[in-house]
């Protein structure tokens, strides 16, 4: 079945607007599959970022009707029949044009997070993991970096200020993944508070609502993560330690 669909579309930069058209949608379409015909029939320089398709590359990230979402997984019957649909770039990062924003702010953040650290003598041997440790890792492992979790939180979202100081919950749940790693040596949780901004979050859970992968972000990662450095901070023996410059 085919059916003429209003797209209202953001066009330009930071300073664009929004535009009508009319196009055709047919049954089982994705709203990328919409935006390709806009292309190829209306508007042959409407920039729009995507890759495989297959909500796998996290290229396609964009706004639906408000909500952040994979465009390569948004099929349109989720949509009333008589509904505009309107599409509008992540609203966190500059737009370049269209569709596309300039989202190296994030690979800055993943820039400053220490790599996995294993005690100086471990041997082949010390590698092995218990199996809940290896899928505790493997759910944080899915991410595939759309940053529709960095987009979404409000501490950056509204707060172009605290982009300095905060790493949004991509990379907190990095931090958290290396902090909880049985293998991993460095000591993490004032770091996670101190430079990625873990105090930040007020574990309003957005993150995790628009995650494509299913993460759960904030219970499996931030939580986790404020409970060992709520521990260490609370901890008489290193606050003694503090006092007396030995911690
Ligand atoms: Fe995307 Fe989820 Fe990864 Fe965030 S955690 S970047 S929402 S896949
Ligand atoms: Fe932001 Fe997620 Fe925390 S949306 S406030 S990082 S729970
Ligand atoms: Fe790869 Fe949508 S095009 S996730």
């Amino acid at each position: 079945m085919t059916a003429k669909r209003t797209f209202r579309v953001w066009r330009g930069g930071g300073d664009g607007a929004l535009a009508d058209y009319e196009v055709e949608v047919n049954e089982g379409e994705v709203v990328l599959d919409v935006l390709h015909r806009l292309q190829a029939t209306q508007a042959p320089d409407l920039a729009v970022r995507w890759n495989c398709k297959a909500g796998k590359c996290g290229s396609c990230s964009m706004e639906i009707n408000g909500r952040p979402r994979l465009s390569c997984m948004t099929r349109m019957s989720v949509f009333e029949p008589e509904e505009t649909v309107t599409v509008t770039p992540m609203r966190t990062f500059p737009v370049i044009r269209d569709l596309v924003c300039d989202v190296s702010y994030n690979y800055a953040k993943a820039r400053e997070i220490p790599s996995f650290t294993p005690p100086a003598d471990a041997g082949p041997e010390g590698y092995r993991m218990a199996q809940e440790d290896v899928q505790r890792s493997q759910e944080f492992r899915k991410c595939i970096e759309c940053f529709l979790c960095n987009n979404v939180c409000h501490v950056i979202r509204d707060h172009e200020e605290n982009k300095e100081h905060f790493s949004g919950p991509r990379f907190l749940m990095r931090v958290a993944e290396l902090e909880m790693h049985p293998e991993d040596s460095a000591d993490r949780r004032m770091v996670a508070q101190d430079e990625f901004g873990l105090g930040y979050c007020n574990i309003t859970k957005c993150c995790t609502e628009v995650c494509p992968e299913g993460i759960k972000i904030t219970d499996n990662a931030l939580i986790p993560l404020k409970e060992r450095v709520a521990g260490r901070r609370y901890d008489p023996l290193v606050w003694l330690g503090s006092k007396i410059g030995l911690r």
